[in-house]
C-alpha cells in the first residue's frame, strides 16, 4: 500500500505542471462595486420578502374580516302563516258587491343573521290584487332588530273590498272559488359595523296568498317565497 503510494507520489512529482501566476487585472473598485451590488441585491430580497409577507398578512386579515365581521348578510324575511277573518257567514251577494270587511292576518318574521343590529326605516306592507292594484296597506314603524334576533310581525291587512269588487276579475275569481292576492313587503335599513362602516340593506318579500272562497280559508299561503 505504502509502496504503491510512494510510486504514485513520485510519478506525480515528475509530471509537476508549470504553474503560471494568475494576474488579476480587475481593479479593486470593480470588485467592491460587485460586492456592493450583491449586498444591495440581498438587502432588496430581504425587503421584498418582508414587504410580500406584510401584504400577505394584510390580505389574510382583510379576507378573514370580510368573511366574518365586515360581511353583512341580508336579513331573512318570511311569512309563517296566513289567516282570513270575516269570510264566515258572508253571503255571496254581499261578497260580490264588496259589502263585507275582510281582513288577512299574516304572521311574518324578519331574521337578522348579522353580528350587529339591523336598523330599519318605517315601511309599508301591501296586498296587491290583479294587475298590481293596492287593496290593503299596513304601515310598520321603523326600529332595530338586535344581532341574531328575529322580529315577529302580526300584519293585519284590511282589504278594500269595494276596490276589489270593481275589478271584473273579482267575479271570475269568485266563480272559480279562488281569490289570489299578492303580499308585497320591502324593508330598507342599515347595518353598522364596529360603529364605523354603514351598509345599506334592502330586503323584499313577494308572497302569493290564495283564498279558497268555498272553504272560506287559505288554500295556499306564500307558495312563492323570495329571499333576496
Ligand atoms: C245577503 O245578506 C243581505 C243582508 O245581510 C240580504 O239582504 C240578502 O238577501 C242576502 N242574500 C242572500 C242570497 O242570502
Ligand atoms: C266595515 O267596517 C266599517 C268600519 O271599519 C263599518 O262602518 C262597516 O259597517 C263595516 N261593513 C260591514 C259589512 O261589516
Ligand atoms: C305607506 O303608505 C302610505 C299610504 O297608504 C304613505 O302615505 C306612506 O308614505 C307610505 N310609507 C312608506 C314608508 O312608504
Ligand atoms: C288560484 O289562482 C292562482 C292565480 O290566479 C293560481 O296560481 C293557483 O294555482 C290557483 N289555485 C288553485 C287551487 O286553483
Ligand atoms: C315583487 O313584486 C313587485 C310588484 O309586483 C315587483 O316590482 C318586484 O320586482 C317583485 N320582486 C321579486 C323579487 O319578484
Ligand atoms: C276549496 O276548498 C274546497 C273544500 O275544502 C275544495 O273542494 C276545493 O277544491 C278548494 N278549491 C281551491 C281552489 O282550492
Amino acid at each position: 500500500m505504502s509502496l504503491r503510494y510512494e510510486k504514485f507520489a513520485s510519478e506525480k512529482n515528475q509530471v509537476k505542471p508549470k504553474i503560471h501566476p494568475v494576474s488579476i487585472t480587475a481593479d479593486e473598485a470593480y470588485s467592491t462595486e460587485f460586492e456592493k451590488q450583491q449586498l444591495g441585491f440581498l438587502k432588496c430580497s430581504v425587503c421584498c420578502g418582508i414587504f410580500a409577507a406584510v401584504i400577505l398578512i394584510i390580505a389574510v386579515v382583510m379576507l378573514v374580516l370580510g368573511f366574518t365581521v365586515l360581511h353583512v348578510k341580508d336579513p331573512k324575511i318570511r311569512m309563517n302563516s296566513v289567516a282570513i277573518v270575516g269570510l264566515d257567514g258572508v253571503n255571496s251577494t254581499e261578497l260580490r258587491n264588496g259589502n263585507v270587511n275582510l281582513t288577512v292576518v299574516a304572521d311574518v318574521s324578519v331574521k337578522n343573521t348579522n353580528v350587529e343590529g339591523f336598523k330599519f326605516e318605517g315601511f309599508n306592507s301591501s296586498l296587491l290584487y290583479h294587475g298590481g292594484t293596492v287593496v290593503a296597506v299596513v304601515e310598520v314603524p321603523g326600529g332595530v332588530i338586535k344581532a341574531r334576533r328575529t322580529m315577529r310581525l302580526n300584519l293585519e291587512y284590511e282589504m278594500m273590498m269595494k276596490k276589489m269588487a270593481g275589478d271584473p276579475q273579482f267575479r271570475r275569481d269568485l266563480t272559480a272559488g279562488n281569490l289570489t292576492v299578492l303580499s308585497y313587503t320591502r324593508i330598507t335599513g342599515r347595518v353598522k359595523i364596529l360603529n364605523i362602516i354603514k351598509r345599506q340593506v334592502t330586503v323584499t318579500m313577494n308572497c302569493s296568498i290564495a283564498i279558497n272562497v268555498t272553504s272560506r280559508g287559505i288554500a295556499e299561503d306564500c307558495k312563492s317565497h323570495f329571499f333576496i
